[in-house]
């Protein structure tokens, strides 16, 4: 791969000569076949990433590691505080595994292109399951564990699987969270069902399999031979990641298999300069974006080691449980969301803990998935004494659209920035008629067409979804959703989203959607759910009310109720716990609720009436309420 001398270098080769940058690029990968077309366009505003070309992503993750000689070397470090489990696997047991399960899908009529559902925790056989979808051409979708029933039905509807991996249960800090249960449900609720599911048993939660549709995954294992990879196309599907919309309806966003492998094994040296062999840490789950390329393929793609961890950043069993496996294990890049090292900086200001393991192995902190506020920046900054990265991305993007490329040149860090666009990003702020915005302007983000490989190709079996999603409302740019500005030096500032998703512990997720069930409660009558600023989550959202006329019942009842629905059909992950009981809520003269303006108000920060309220009195009313369930927060 080629090496380059400065961020500025990279950059302009990429937007200027994008056809040799990435070509350059592809020669990281093994190709059955090599491309015809660096980049294409099949059809206006769609672009495929090395049509013509063949491989095999699982092939490029493990079989190749083991013929040019890392078949001992260890592939996988799966730490379990939650079940005190450390287990190691070479690149040779991860091919014999995945191999099998592989065998295993094929033999339960699994074909290339078929989806394969994954509903499953943070366990090694989570991502045998993902390689070995991927060595045999099926289409995987990992459902986090921690959606409730009613999520998991929509995404089975959605993709079809033929198949469902699952195992009995997750483990979270408070106890065993069984799974088969919510299995059980989603099938019952999904209009499609799969042929068949295979549950593994794990020891902490045994579980009732059902005749004829589940199968014993271990059972299933001893009947299976090891099956090869399955040449697929570049352009074809490795996996769909559903994620939040601005409805509760989620976006299948599909990745491809070539331009996912050439941008993360990219990334690995010029973004988080990584080498084979290094122990590369993503403390995140496998069910987000984060998860799929960062603790799955590009660790494994690359011949580096990932670790697989099964815990939180305090309480298993306190804030020292990072530095114990960074030290346990030589990690040389963490990667993790800022709440994770708010939780940490919460119960450990002074850092402590830190002081009592040796992490001088660590060389870099990369941080994602929401705004790093500059007093975690700075607190992880000075405790770990070395470069803190704050990097920007999207699950629709898969890998980041700007961070500061540690393997090209380290530029100088602005606390609040992300740093500049990653090479392959044209980005620009743009006002509301998609004109470019002068420098300190701010304005929404958008990506000027093509995306750089691995982005998402489209939405699963939505091309039109896409197309109004993304690339309606600027002519010619991807639109990101999230508001900010660039400086006079380049250096990107993300404001938040510009739409009704929030981010929740660095999990994505849509008001609309949880608007959707409170609305669905039998005596409201209308309703709203905010994003509000909150110290160790970043966000938390807090809903709104307004009764049927003649309501009579208590509203602290209506109010819990209501909090448990969204638990039921969203996920305890949602963490919707405040909601008021509002006379009415504060709307425009056409009827448009001024969510924005209550967001200002629960947060505490000055707003100003808009001129186009119905009655401005209803906001004294809203922070009246608020008040009352204890907001602002100050
Ligand atoms: N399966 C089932 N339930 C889950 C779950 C899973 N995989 N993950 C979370 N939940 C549940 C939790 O048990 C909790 O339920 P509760 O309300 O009954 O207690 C709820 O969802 C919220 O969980 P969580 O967001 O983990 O909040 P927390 O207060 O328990 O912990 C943090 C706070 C900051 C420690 C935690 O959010 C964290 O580790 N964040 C890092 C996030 C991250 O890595 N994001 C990835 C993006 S890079
Ligand atoms: P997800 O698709 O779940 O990864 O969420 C993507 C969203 O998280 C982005 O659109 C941003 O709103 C937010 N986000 C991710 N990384 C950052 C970051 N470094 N700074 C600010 N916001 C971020």
């Amino acid at each position: 791969m080629k090496n380059y001398h400065s961020y500025d270098e990279a950059y302009n080769r990429s937007i200027n000569d994008p056809d040799g940058f990435w070509a350059q690029a592809t020669e990281a990968v093994s190709w059955v076949k090599k491309w015809g077309s660096v980049v294409s366009s099949p059809k206006p505003q769609f672009y495929r990433w090395f049509e013509g070309a063949k491989m095999n992503t699982c092939y490029n993750a493990i079989d190749r590691h083991v013929e040019s000689g890392r078949k001992d070397q260890l592939a996988i470090i799966y730490d379990s505080p939650v079940t005190g489990i450390v287990k190691k696997i070479t690149y040779g047991e991860l091919l014999d595994n995945v191999s099998l399960v592989a065998g295993m899908l094929a033999k339960a009529g699994v074909k290339k292109g078929e989806r394969v559902i994954i509903y499953m925790p943070m366990i090694p056989e989570t991502l045998y399951a993902m390689l070995a979808c991927a060595r045999i051409g099926a289409v995987h979708s990992v459902v986090f564990g921690g959606f409730a029933p009613n999520e998991l039905a929509i995404r089975i509807d959605d993709a079809k699987p033929k198949v469902i991996l699952s195992a009995t249960c997750g483990i979270e800090p408070k106890g065993a969270i069984p799974y088969k249960p919510l299995l059980d449900k989603a099938i019952e609720l999904s209009k499609h069902k799969p042929e068949k599911c295979f549950i593994f048993q794990r020891p902490q939660v045994k579980a009732e399999l059902t005749p004829d549709r589940d199968f014993d995954w271990e059972e299933a294992l001893k009947d299976a031979k090891p099956a090869p990879c399955v040449t697929v196309a570049a352009t074809d599907p490795l996996y769909i990641l559903y994620t939040s919309g601005t409805t509760g309806i989620p976006k299948g966003v599909v990745r491809d298999n070539g331009g996912h492998a050439v941008a993360l094994l990219w990334s690995m040296k010029n973004i988080y300069n990584i080498e084979p062999g290094d122990v590369y840490w993503a403390a995140s789950d496998v069910g987000w974006v984060v998860g799929h390329s960062y603790i799955v393929y590009a660790p494994l793609l690359y011949g580096a080691t990932t670790i697989m961890y099964e815990g939180k950043p305090v309480g298993t069993p306190d804030p020292g449980a990072f530095w114990r496996v960074i030290n346990e294990h030589k990690v040389k890049v963490l990667f993790t969301a800022p709440t994770a090292f708010r939780a940490i900086k919460k119960e450990d200001p002074s850092g402590s803990f830190i002081k009592k393991y040796d992490i001088s192995c660590l060389k870099y902190l990369f941080l994602a998935g929401e705004r790093l506020d500059p007093d975690t920046y700075y607190w992880a900054e000075n405790f770990l004494k070395i470069p803190v990265i704050d990097h920007w991305w999207q699950t629709e993007t898969g890998w980041p659209i700007a961070a500061n490329c540690m393997g090209i040149e380290h530029l100088p860090v602005k606390a609040g920035s992300p740093t500049k666009p990653v090479p392959g990003y044209n980005v620009q702020v743009l006002d509301e008629n998609g004109q470019e915005l002068p420098d300190g302007s701010e304005g929404t983000i958008a990506i000027k067409l093509p995306l750089p490989p691995c982005c998402l190709t489209t939405l699963w079996e939505k091309d039109d979804a896409y197309v109004s999603s993304y690339l309606e409302t600027f002519a010619g740019y991807y639109s990101t959703g999230d508001g900010g500005f660039k400086d006079k030096d380049g250096y990107i500032y993300i404001m938040g989203r510009v739409d009704d998703i929030i981010n929740v512990a660095g999990h994505r997720l849509s008001t609309g959607g949880m608007e959707e069930v409170v609305a669905k409660h039998q005596d409201v009558a209308e309703c709203a759910v905010i994003g509000v600023d909150d110290q160790l989550k970043g966000q938390v959202p807090v809903g709104f009310a307004v009764l049927k006329a003649g309501v009579s019942k208590n509203p602290v009842d209506i109010q819990k109720e209501i909090v448990s629905m969204i638990r039921e059909q969203i996920g305890a992950l949602a963490c919707l716990k405040d909601v008021t009981i509002v006379g009415r809520l504060p709307k425009t003269r056409s009827g448009k609720i001024l969510r924005a303006t209550m967001r200002k108000i629960a947060d505490g920060k000055e707003y100003s009436v808009p001129s186009t309220i119905e009655d401005p009195a209803v906001l004294g009313e809203i922070q009246d309420a608020l008040k009352k369930v204890g907001y602002p927060k100050k």
